[in-house]
């Protein structure tokens, strides 16, 4: 198997991302794979660790900044920082495959949401709200594949920065997004800032 391409020197961050590549080596399904990443993220990153700075530049004009961490060769997996302004959120999405989210610095909060079925038609869903929960630093949580506990919406739950560690079980580089209001869905394409020249 070959190794990918790490973007930071980070002790922490190296012998984190050498784990997971273990664990998906081992190719558990995507249920256990989740759920044993949230694992490694409580168990390899210490409550409180600090971001390097390379990864904690936020990217002017955009609300949130995507750092990546580590892409897999095989496209399997990837790691990504993202750093938050304050109250900044994504727009509703929801996720190719399993996705684990820790908070490293600050607070989120994160809106779930469902699709309402039998209001789909060609490029248009309709979404509601499911509920909400907020993850204070050191917190993680993990969301598996669709149609389960797939849809969400992330947020700064504050004032000034959030930091948070994304790991994702596919390269992390296209989401599909939900506009509440004109229901149109839209494949849109996501850009690591650290990346860009
Ligand atoms: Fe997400």
């Amino acid at each position: 198997m070959s190794l990918g391409t790490m973007h930071t020197t980070d002790a922490t961050l190296s012998t984190y991302v050498a784990a997971v590549r273990d664990l998906i080596d081992a190719d558990l399904d995507a249920v256990a794979t989740a759920r044993r990443v949230e694992q490694l993220n409580t168990e390899l990153i210490p409550l409180d660790y600090c971001v390097p700075a390379e990864l904690r530049t936020e990217h002017p004009g955009v609300p949130y900044t995507r750092n990546l961490v580590y892409a897999d060769a095989d496209h399997r997996f990837a790691v990504v920082v993202l750093v938050w302004g304050a109250f900044r959120e994504t727009r509703i999405h929801d996720h190719l495959n399993w996705c684990v989210v820790r908070c490293l610095q600050g607070s989120c909060f994160e809106t779930s949401f469902a699709l309402v079925e039998e209001r789909m038609s060609e490029g248009h869903a309709e979404v509601c709200a499911t509920g909400g929960r907020t993850l204070a630093r050191g917190g993680v949580m993990g969301l598996v594949p669709p149609p389960r506990e797939n849809m969400h919406q992330l947020a700064n739950a504050g004032w000034p920065t959030a930091i948070t560690l994304h790991t994702y079980g596919d390269p992390g580089t296209r989401a599909r997004v939900f506009d509440p209001v004109t229901r149109k869905v839209d494949i849109v394409a996501l850009q690591f800032h650290n990346l860009l020249p």
